[in-house]
C-alpha cells in the first residue's frame, strides 16, 4: 500500500514537473527578437514615444509583461494592471462603466483601452500624464486602483527570487529599481499596436467594404472625423462632445489639469479603433452600446450647453444612417491585435 502511494506521488511529481516545463517552453508565450521589432504601420504618423533610452529586447518585454499581469504591484496583491485592462477588450474593461480597483473600490472613470499609445502625447481622459513611462505611477499609487507606493513595489520585487532572475535576464545584473519597472512596462504597453482591422485592409486595397460599411464611412468622414481624425481616429485634442456632466461624479475633465474653467467638461477624443469591443462608452461609461452613442450625437437638443460646435455638422441622423455608421465602426475591430499572443497572460494554463 505504502509503496503504491510513493509510486503515485512520484508519478504526480514528475507529471507536474513536465507540465511546468511545458508551460515555460510553451511557444505560445515565447518572445523572440522578431516579436519586439517596432515597425510603424504604413500610413501611421511618426510615434511621439520613441523608446529612446529604453532599448527594447525580448527579455525586457517579457519582464514588462510579467509585471503587467502581476497583482504584486498592488498593496494587497489583489489587483494587476490586467484586472482592469483586458486583452479581449483592447485592454479596456468590458461591461464595467467605472473602474474596479483594490478592495472592490470603484473609481470615477471608465478604463481606457491600451492601443497605439506611442502616438499619444497626453494620457488619461484628461491628458493629465504626458509620458508613457511615468503613466503606471498613477494606477499604482491611486488609492482606489492599486493603492501602493513605488518604493514598496521595488521592495517586494527585491524579495522575490523569480524577479531577481528576470531582471538579471533583462539587464545582466540583479538591480531592481523603479526606473526599470516603469521602462519595461512601457515596452510591453508601447508595443500594443492596432493596425490590422478590416478598415486597414480596405485602405491597403486588399479587401472590399460592403455597401453599408462604405455608406457609414462616408457619413463618418463628414460628421465625425473632424475630431476622430486620421488613421488613429483621434486628433488627441480635448473637446466637449455634448454629453452633460454626471452630477454624482462631478468630473471637470481637462479643466482639472489646466485649472481653466473653459476646459471643464472637455475630455480627450478617444480613438475608435476596436470600439466594438471596448463598451461601455465615454469617460464615465454612460452608454452601454454604439446605438446609444449614435442616439446621443443625433440629438442636439439634449447637448451640454458648451458643446463643441463641430458637432453641428452631425445634425440628426436617420436610423439607417446610424446603422451604417455602426457597421463602419465595426470594421475597426482588429482581431490580429485582440488575439496577439505576445500580449496574452503568461500565467494562463491551457
Ligand atoms: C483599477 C483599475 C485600473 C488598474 C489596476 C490600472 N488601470 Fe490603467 N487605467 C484605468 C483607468 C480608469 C484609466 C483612465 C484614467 C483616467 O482618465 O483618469 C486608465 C488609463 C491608463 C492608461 C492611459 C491610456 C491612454 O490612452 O491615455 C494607461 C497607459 C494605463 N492605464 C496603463 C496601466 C498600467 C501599466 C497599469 C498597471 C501598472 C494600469 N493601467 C492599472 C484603470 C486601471
Ligand atoms: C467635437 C468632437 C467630436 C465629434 C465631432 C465626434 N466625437 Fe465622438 N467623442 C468625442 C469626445 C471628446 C469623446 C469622449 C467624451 C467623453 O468621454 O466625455 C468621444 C467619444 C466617442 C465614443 C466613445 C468611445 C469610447 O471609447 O468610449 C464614440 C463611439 C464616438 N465618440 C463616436 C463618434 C461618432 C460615430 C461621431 C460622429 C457621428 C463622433 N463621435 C463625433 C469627440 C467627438
Amino acid at each position: 500500500m505504502r509503496s503504491k502511494l510513493i509510486i503515485i506521488s512520484l508519478f504526480l511529481l514528475t507529471a507536474a514537473f513536465v507540465f511546468n516545463s511545458f508551460i515555460d517552453d510553451n511557444p505560445y508565450f515565447k518572445i523572440t527578437k522578431d516579436d519586439v521589432v517596432l515597425t510603424v504601420p504604413k500610413g501611421f504618423p511618426k510615434p511621439t514615444y520613441t523608446f529612446k533610452n529604453n532599448t527594447i529586447t525580448p527579455e525586457r518585454f517579457v519582464l514588462g509583461r510579467k509585471l503587467f499581469y502581476d497583482p504584486i504591484l498592488s498593496k494587497d496583491s489583489s489587483t494587476s494592471c490586467a484586472s482592469c485592462h483586458q486583452r479581449i477588450a483592447a485592454f479596456a474593461h468590458i461591461d464595467h462603466a467605472l473602474s474596479h480597483g483594490i478592495n472592490g473600490l470603484i473609481g470615477k472613470r471608465n478604463v481606457m483601452p491600451l492601443q497605439n499609445l506611442i502616438w499619444k502625447d497626453a494620457y488619461m481622459w484628461d491628458g493629465g500624464v504626458n509620458n508613457l513611462e511615468v503613466q503606471p505611477i498613477n494606477p499604482i499609487t491611486n488609492a482606489v486602483e492599486m493603492n501602493e507606493t513605488l518604493a514598496n513595489v521595488v521592495n517586494k520585487l527585491r524579495h522575490n527570487k523569480a524577479y531577481a532572475a528576470e531582471f538579471n535576464e533583462a539587464y545582466n545584473d540583479t538591480v531592481i529599481n523603479s526606473e526599470r519597472i516603469l521602462k519595461t512596462l512601457a515596452q510591453f504597453t508601447g508595443l500594443m499596436i492596432s493596425s490590422n482591422s478590416k478598415y486597414d485592409k480596405y485602405v491597403e486595397g486588399t479587401i472590399e467594404l460592403t455597401e453599408t460599411e462604405l455608406n457609414g464611412l462616408k457619413i463618418f468622414k463628414t460628421k465625425c472625423a473632424n475630431c476622430h481624425k486620421g488613421t488613429l481616429f483621434t486628433d488627441n485634442s480635448f473637446r466637449n462632445n455634448g454629453i452633460k456632466r454626471d452630477s454624482a461624479l462631478n468630473d471637470n475633465g481637462r479643466g482639472t489639469i489646466t485649472g481653466n474653467a473653459a476646459d471643464n467638461n472637455k475630455f480627450q477624443v478617444p480613438s475608435l479603433r476596436n470600439v466594438e469591443m471596448t463598451y461601455p462608452y465615454m469617460h464615465d461609461g454612460r452608454f452601454r452600446n454604439l446605438q446609444q452613442v449614435l442616439n446621443h450625437y443625433s440629438n442636439p437638443t439634449n447637448f451640454d450647453k458648451n458643446y463643441d460646435l463641430s458637432l453641428n455638422k452631425i445634425d440628426v441622423l436617420s436610423e439607417q444612417e446610424k446603422a451604417e455608421v455602426i457597421a463602419f465602426l465595426k470594421t475597426l475591430t482588429d482581431k490580429v491585435f485582440l488575439y496577439d499572443r505576445r500580449f496574452a497572460d503568461p500565467n494562463m494554463h491551457f
